[in-house]
């Protein structure tokens, strides 16, 4: 952001030089002939209040121009939307490099690159998306816990290892709770489990000793949804990493995904959300905001206003809390949500730029309350 206003002071000072030397008003020229200065984008308006503004992302959208150009001008961060899912990357039975497809991933990793842009990866454990292959063989009992262990820990190893230097953040674990607190039943668990099962949260341990063997310096996150505010599922959250941060367990954060509808606008769950961050931050974790959309019912100008303001509104509680380094959309155009799918068409048009790339109050109130000191 400085970088680009003092060009635009020094372009601005050498149109005026330049005028004044050929005999005309130097103000009236400088007012008629100098461009409007470029508005500032969300990428550098974040970067002046040192948080990172980031969007998921599909390597398949970025030869659309307005897709591509709209993620690099106003993100500073991707995140692949699916294609670091097991299922995606890892599609093939066996450890050696021709079970995985890193080409997709490896496509947005380039795009980051090309652009100055952050890669913050999604994600190595998860309950959903696991190859058929993994899932078969554990439902025809050719996969048990034993060999269950060897291939997630061949999978994180040569995963996080294939985009160490590439990848600075990692959703380690997903979604590993249920809504009471309880840990979720899965493959990797207890359904048949890495043979860790009823050891409670010993399996998702594991797994970030695992990623940090793999990439030492990455950052290592849980990542979990309605946990944004003080509830069950975020007490067991909480009472895990501050298990893992005594006892040394590599973990460096905690990804809240805030997939919110317009009912979490209202001061009491705002607070919640504020306080339960805070929790999180005194534990000296750092906060990821990894999944934000704001979805609604019509696309109305009351809806959408409606929205916009609470995007501004957890634009602030990130930027109030101390260790809240992530503001992250889960994708940037309604064009590409997946919202509409998911709530089976009865919700949308969630996302701060609409399905033909142009702005929305929510991005104005993101921008707004980015700028405001
Ligand atoms: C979603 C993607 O957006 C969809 O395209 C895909 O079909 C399913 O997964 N929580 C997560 C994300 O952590 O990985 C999910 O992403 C949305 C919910």
């Amino acid at each position: 952001m400085f970088a680009h206003r003092t060009t635009y002071l020094f372009l601005a000072g050498l149109l005026a030089s330049q005028t004044a030397a050929l005999g005309q008003n130097p103000v009236m020229t400088r007012q008629d002939a100098s461009p409007q200065p470029r508005s500032v984008t969300l990428r550098e308006a974040g970067s002046a209040r040192r948080l990172i503004i980031g969007a998921a992302a599909s390597p398949g959208r970025l030869s659309e121009p307005q897709y591509a150009d709209t993620l690099a001008a106003q993100f500073r961060q991707i995140e692949p939307e699916i294609h670091m899912k097991f299922g995606f990357i890892h599609p093939r039975p066996g450890s050696d490099a021709s079970a995985y497809d890193f080409a997709p991933a490896d496509k947005l990793v380039a795009f980051a690159q090309a652009h100055d842009m952050l890669v913050r990866g999604h994600c190595l454990v998860w309950h959903q998306r696991v190859a058929d292959w993994v899932v078969g063989g554990v439902a025809a009992k050719t996969i048990g816990s034993e060999q269950l262990k060897a291939i997630l820990q061949n999978h994180i190893s040569t995963v996080a290892g294939h985009y160490a230097g590439n990848v600075w953040a990692w959703d380690v674990v997903n979604e590993a709770f249920n809504d009471d607190g309880s840990l979720r039943s899965t493959i990797w668990y207890d359904s048949p489990g890495i043979g860790l099962k009823d050891r409670g949260t010993a399996y998702i341990e594991q797994a970030f000793r695992w990623a940090h063997a793999a990439d030492p310096k990455a950052k290592l996150f849980y990542n979990d949804y309605e946990a944004e505010v003080i509830n069950p599922k975020s007490d067991a959250i909480y009472t895990m990493a501050k298990d893992f941060v005594a006892r040394g367990a590599p973990i460096d954060g905690i990804g809240f995904q805030a997939h919110f509808d317009l009912a979490f606008d209202n001061p009491k769950t705002l607070d919640s959300f504020a306080a339960n961050l805070k929790r999180f931050s005194d534990l000296g974790l750092e906060i990821h905001i990894t999944e934000l959309d704001v979805r609604v019912n019509a696309p109305n100008a009351t809806n959408l206003a409606a929205q916009a303001a609470l995007y501004g509104k957890v634009t602030t509680v990130c930027l109030q809390n101390p260790t809240c380094r992530v503001l992250q959309t889960w994708g940037f155009t309604d064009k590409y949500s997946w919202i509409p799918a998911y709530f089976k068409g009865k919700q949308g048009w969630a996302l701060p730029f609409d399905d033909s790339y142009q702005k929305k109050p929510a991005y104005n109130a993101i921008l707004k309350a980015l700028e405001a000191k």
